[in-house]
């Protein structure tokens, strides 16, 4: 069901450090190609952040453009989600963190964590705290510094990610695209495919774990690859359905920038052109809960999108969760 006041984007803003790694460079440093990476992945550079930035510092950039981009002012924002599984520390959350270096009120702030699905998942959720009345202005922002937790010793996985942040400053009243309906879900009967195992409660940090580098991510690369393409198909058509809408009525679709042979995949399972998926993971590989924010943002610079265009915005990630945003531009 379409929101009575749908909640509007006003404002949006990304931020990448200067530091890109093309796959020649990497292949110095792990045993790797630039010719397996980018056939396999369509990954051919990444981002990589400074040893002292942190995922608050990237947050901090993406929304400090955001809010200028929206122009509220700072004390407006009454509300704060970082979406990321690369906080600066366990605790306190990154969004407390943002919130004091951005210098905005003393207002409501906490971290979401639902991997790559992770700012989709924060739209819905900020879209239903508005809806209570409770709040009217959110900073809405997916922030990562994945080289924080990559084994740079295993080529299966540290050749895919990079470091960004994306931030929306969203609300019910002002002007911008809308977004109109929401469809978020999860299976965690297998956390083993894509995880960090070290660090929690479970498995607390010892020089055991360290030694045995369970402080890293860890995936299953193919059973995540088959799970991607089909959660993704699905949480596409049930927002299509919960709409009565048709893949025909949609100009775009942004998806997680994960794997371009992903993209493919889930272009073909919907029958939609591969023109209209918008992707930019050549530059910036998976950049977890950046890559949408990261990929709208870009696309609009680029003038993309044209007012009144209908975009899905569709993400999958550890959990495993999946998500999908129906936008009006
Ligand atoms: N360079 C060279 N060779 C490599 C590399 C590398 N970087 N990585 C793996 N290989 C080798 C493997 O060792 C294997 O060799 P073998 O046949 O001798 O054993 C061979 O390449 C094939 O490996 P596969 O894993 O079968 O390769 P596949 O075609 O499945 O591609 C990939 C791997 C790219 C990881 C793919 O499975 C994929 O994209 N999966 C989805 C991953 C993903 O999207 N993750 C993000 C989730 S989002 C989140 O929440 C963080």
């Amino acid at each position: 069901m379409i929101p009575l006041i749908p909640t509007r984007i006003l404002g949006m803003g990304s931020f990448v450090p200067p530091n890109c790694v093309d796959n020649t460079e990497l292949s110095k440093r792990v045993d790797t190609s630039d010719e397996w990476i980018r056939t396999r992945t369509g990954i051919l550079e990444r981002c990589i952040a400074e040893d002292d930035q942190a995922t608050s510092d990237l947050a901090f950039e993406a929304s400090v453009s955001a809010i200028r981009d929206a122009d509220v002012r700072p004390e407006e924002i009454d509300l704060v989600i970082v979406a990321t599984i690369t906080p600066d520390m366990a605790f306190p959350a990154t969004a407390c963190l943002l919130q004091h270096k951005l210098g905005l009120g003393k207002v409501a702030c906490f971290d979401l964590e639902a991997a790559c699905s992770g700012f989709l998942y924060a739209l819905d959720v900020a879209d239903g705290m508005l809806a209570s009345g409770r709040y009217s202005c959110a900073l809405v922002v997916g922030a990562e510094k994945m080289s924080s937790i990559l084994d740079w010793e295993d080529r299966t996985t540290c050749v895919l990610f990079g470091d960004a942040a994306g931030a929306a400053v969203v609300s019910k009243k002002g002007k911008g695209p809308e977004l109109l309906g929401f469809q978020c879900g999860a299976d965690g009967s297998d956390p083993s495919l894509l995880h960090k195992p070290g660090g929690g409660s479970r498995m607390p940090a010892t020089s055991e774990t360290i030694l045995k580098r369970e402080h890293f991510l860890k995936m299953n690369g193919r059973e995540i690859f088959k799970s991607a393409v089909r959660v993704m198909e699905r949480a596409v058509r049930e927002l299509l359905d919960k709409h009565s809408m048709n893949m025909k009525e949609v100009d775009h679709v942004i998806p997680h920038q994960a794997n371009a042979r992903i993209v493919e995949s889930l272009a073909q399972r919907l029958e939609v052109p591969i023109e209209k998926f918008f992707c930019n993971l050549d530059k910036y590989g998976n950049t977890s809960a950046a890559s949408v924010p990261l990929a709208i943002d870009q696309g609009r610079k680029e003038k993309k999108f044209t007012t009144g265009e209908v975009g899905i915005l569709v993400a999958f990630g550890a959990g495993l969760t999946w998500s999908a945003t129906l936008v009006r531009f």
